[in-house]
């Protein structure tokens, strides 16, 4: 406990589900941990918890604007936030593509962008750790948008390792499985609707499917987040790490 002492960490998408998760872990070992998400209510907000959306630019440049005078240089960014839809490619919508892309691509992209910024600036090296999925590594039927804005997540992680590594600013990404969560428990409604079968049949699926016997929780997750943030991985950049109980191996 206290590992992440004097660090500063944002969490986007980090009201709920693996988000959530992931700010009480790094909490737990001292970091400060500021917390952006575009659901968060009014009541919810305070210092360290802002309402943004990460698709808009503007505003992800105000907001480091903000914490840079509020905190000082962060050290840890967890791009978490994400969305999912399920269409078949030949009958999804332009918009949806479009959407699934600009949270789960383009947020990344612009959080990442604004957070290297500030830590090249101050020059004191630092985590950047993108939550991709397996679907950012394998085809899922039903998830063409999906499964392509993870591709992408993977894709920039290798590029930001690279333009960074000489600056100690290190780049991984974790790439969970089946993690039971809001978003999980909405993929088994539309997937059963897609396929003729209910839910339940679908979670049922699901279990069967994983080599270790069960689903993940977002505490899964968010422990290999931990250990990427920690000191124990300071010689680990441009790599992802599965949290699938052996359903992805590759
Ligand atoms: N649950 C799974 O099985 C699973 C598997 C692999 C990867 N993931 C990934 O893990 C991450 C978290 O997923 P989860 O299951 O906790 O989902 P969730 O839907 O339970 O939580 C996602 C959070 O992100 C926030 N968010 C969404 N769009 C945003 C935006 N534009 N700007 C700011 N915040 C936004 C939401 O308000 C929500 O609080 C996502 O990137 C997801 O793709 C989840």
């Amino acid at each position: 406990m206290g590992n992440l002492a004097g660090k500063i960490a944002i969490v986007t998408g980090g009201a709920r589900g693996i988000g959530k998760a992931i700010v009480k872990k790094l909490e737990e070992e001292k970091a400060t941990v500021i917390v952006v998400d575009k659901g968060f209510e009014s009541d919810q907000l305070g210092q360290k918890q802002f309402a943004i959306d990460v698709t808009n630019g503007k505003a992800v440049e105000q907001f480091f604007e903000t914490v840079a005078d509020r905190f000082g240089t962060i050290d840890i960014l967890v791009n978490n936030a994400g969305i999912s839809t399920m269409a078949e490619v030949v009958e999804m919508q332009e918009q949806e593509w479009d959407t699934v892309m600009d949270v789960n691509a383009k947020g990344v992209f612009l959080v990442s962008k604004f957070a290297a910024r500030q830590m090249k600036k101050a020059g004191k090296g630092g985590k950047i750790i993108n939550i991709s999925s397996q679907a950012g590594k394998n085809g899922y039927k039903y998830m063409g948008s999906y499964v392509a804005s993870k591709h992408a997540v993977l894709g920039l992680t290798k590029v930001m390792a690279l333009e960074l590594a000489a600056d100690r600013i290190l780049v991984n990404a974790v790439c969970p499985g089946i993690i039971e969560t809001e978003m999980k428990q909405t993929e088994r409604i539309w997937g059963g609707e897609l396929r003729g079968m209910d839910a339940a049949a679908i979670e049922a699926e699901d279990y069967s499917q994983v080599p270790l016997g069960r689903t993940g929780s977002p505490e899964d997750v968010a422990d290999s987040v931990l250990f990427l943030a920690s000191k124990s991985a300071d010689y680990i950049t441009g790599e992802s790490i599965n949290v699938t109980g052996g359903m992805t191996m590759n």
